[in-house]
């Protein structure tokens, strides 16, 4: 199976958003049993870590274990690896589309990573397979992709001068409805969470929600493109999120973001 083409990014444009990202990162966390922590020889896994400041958390909350960050983006992993001192966490390159652990995993944790791999649901069994009885699966995604955010990302891609080449852009591969991912897990499982929350993110400043959505999922439309026409797709982009999502009188412009949880544990 092949990944989407990975964008390069950008860890600085990420990280400016990264309180907003953290919540759900968090609440992912919580449904980690410690137990899994203390199992020897075992290590916990952050897969797709990006800037490595969930992985820090992990490692936080996880006291005995090896941590292990796993992205494919070299920049992304410079800068984890320039932000972390504890010599207990590491990381290292590797696609998660072929994702073979050396240290066998107590817990595989993913935060916001999986909706770029086309196909991740198939991965999601194997993945399940590398752990012990009791061991966990942890992964977020958002479930975004109808939202208006994403929806104009299309519209305004056909929407001027740059519409060829942006025909060819997949950007993110849409996550599934919760109950595709219950089918596929609830056989291998002896226990299985998923829920969906809607998280209503105030953000401010220019442009919030492009300048959001610029760190992400707009990346591959505009690494498509050459400077003048990136102006021109990311200005007709803007127009049409601001329309979408207004500013309130108080300066504050609410972007609610669709996320999806599933924890299995297995059996
Ligand atoms: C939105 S960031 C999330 C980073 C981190 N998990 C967090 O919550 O802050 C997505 C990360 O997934 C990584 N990624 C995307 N596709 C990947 C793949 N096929 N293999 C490994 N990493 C991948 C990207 O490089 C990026 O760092």
């Amino acid at each position: 199976m092949d990944a989407v083409k990975s964008p390069t990014w950008d860890a600085n444009l990420y990280l400016k958003f990264a309180d907003h990202r953290l919540r759900p990162a968090l609440d992912l966390m919580g449904r980690l049993d410690p137990a899994n922590g203390a199992r020897a020889g075992h290590a916990i896994y952050d897969l797709g870590c990006g800037a490595g400041n969930i992985t820090r958390i992990l490692a936080e909350r996880f006291a005995q274990s090896p941590i292990v960050g796993i992205d494919s983006s070299e920049e992304m992993l410079a800068k984890a690896r320039s932000q972390t001192v504890d010599k207990r966490v590491t990381f290292a390159r590797g696609d998660l589309a072929r994702f073979t652990p050396e240290v066998p995993p107590a817990i595989l944790y993913s935060n916001a990573a999986y909706h770029w791999l086309e196909g991740h649901i198939d991965l999601f069994p194997g993945l399940l397979s590398l752990l012990p009885s009791g061991g966990q699966l942890a992964i977020q995604m958002p479930r975004n992709h109808e939202a208006p955010s994403h929806a104009l990302m299309r519209k305004a891609a056909d929407a001027g001068p740059w519409k060829a080449k942006l025909d060819r852009v997949r950007g993110i591969a849409p996550v599934a409805e919760p109950g595709r991912y219950y089918d596929v897990l609830k056989p291998l499982c002896s226990a299985l969470e998923i829920w969906e929350s809607v998280y209503q993110q105030p953000l401010t400043g220019k442009d919030p929600v492009a300048q959001y959505t610029a760190g992400t999922g707009l990346r591959p439309f505009l690494e498509a493109l050459d400077e003048a026409e990136r102006k021109g797709f990311y200005d007709t982009y803007t127009g049409m999120v601001a329309e979408a999502y207004p500013t309130r009188p108080d300066g504050i412009t609410l972007f609610p973001f669709r996320r999806l949880f599933i924890v299995a544990r297995r059996a």
